[in-house]
């Protein structure tokens, strides 16, 4: 999967990863870190905080670690956050070090990158914010590896297009998002597939589709009522 794995630039002067055995990027070719900052920040975490200064979140797809740089930098000591993230395939600290030198600013809380890769037991990376990082694919993925138990209040889901990873966005891997989540759970992606769109609504979220990063027509919020 990680095979000549390639580190592309983006038209906001952040970088991309892409893998060409999949014909497949990590982000947005209009920019990496405006759309992490406007699907999973703008739209995800700065609304659940509005709401409650303590919360859950689960991450699917750890990738870059740039959604968990940008929530350290949207969040303070006031807070308390409780965020895991999966991934399946971890890439090195040698390739996210060189990764992240061609972003013209690099994420204020890059120092922590390390720590974050090595997070397979809980850390606290900063007052206010522990991670856990589960080597896992959501399929697989059972409750007794998750560090922090009780129901999830935010998703970044984040995987490759349904076009390219199915299997991570058949309707059983919602159902079980779904029964783990908080009452007003929030999950966030930037995808807005129908058939996706359709599962949701199956399943019983409420689905509302705001606009996506860089003018793209709509991304996805789906609340658990
Ligand atoms: C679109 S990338 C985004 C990653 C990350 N959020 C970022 O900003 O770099 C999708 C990520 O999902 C991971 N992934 C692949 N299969 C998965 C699975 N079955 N369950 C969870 N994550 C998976 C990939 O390895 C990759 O890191």
């Amino acid at each position: 999967m990680l095979q000549d794995i390639q580190i592309q630039g983006t038209e906001d002067g952040s970088a991309t990863l892409y893998l060409p055995g999949l014909l497949e990027t990590y982000h947005s070719n209009k920019g990496a870190l405006g759309e992490s900052w406007h699907v999973y920040i703008q739209n995800g975490l700065l609304p659940k905080l509005s709401e409650a200064s303590s919360l859950t979140i689960l991450e699917v797809g750890f990738g870059t670690g740039l959604n968990v740089l940008l929530s350290l930098e949207a969040t303070s000591e006031q807070h308390s956050i409780r965020m895991m993230s999966l991934e399946p395939y971890l890439l090195s600290l040698p390739l996210l070090a060189s990764y992240y030198q061609h972003f013209e600013q690099v994420p204020k809380h890059l120092s922590c990158l390390p720590t974050l890769l090595a997070s397979e037991q809980v850390q606290t990376i900063q007052a206010g914010f522990q991670f856990q990082l589960i080597p896992s694919k959501l399929e697989d993925l059972s409750k007794t590896q998750m560090a922090f138990d009780g129901p999830i209040d935010l998703v970044y889901f984040d995987a490759f297009a349904p076009s390219k990873q199915p299997e991570v966005w058949q309707i059983d891997c919602f159902k079980k998002l779904y029964e783990s989540m908080a009452h007003k759970g929030r999950l966030v992606t930037y995808c807005a597939q129908g058939q996706f769109k359709r599962h949701l609504k199956q399943i019983g979220f409420e689905v509302y589709n705001p606009p996506g990063a860089f003018g793209k027509r709509e991304m996805t919020v789906a609340i658990k009522p």
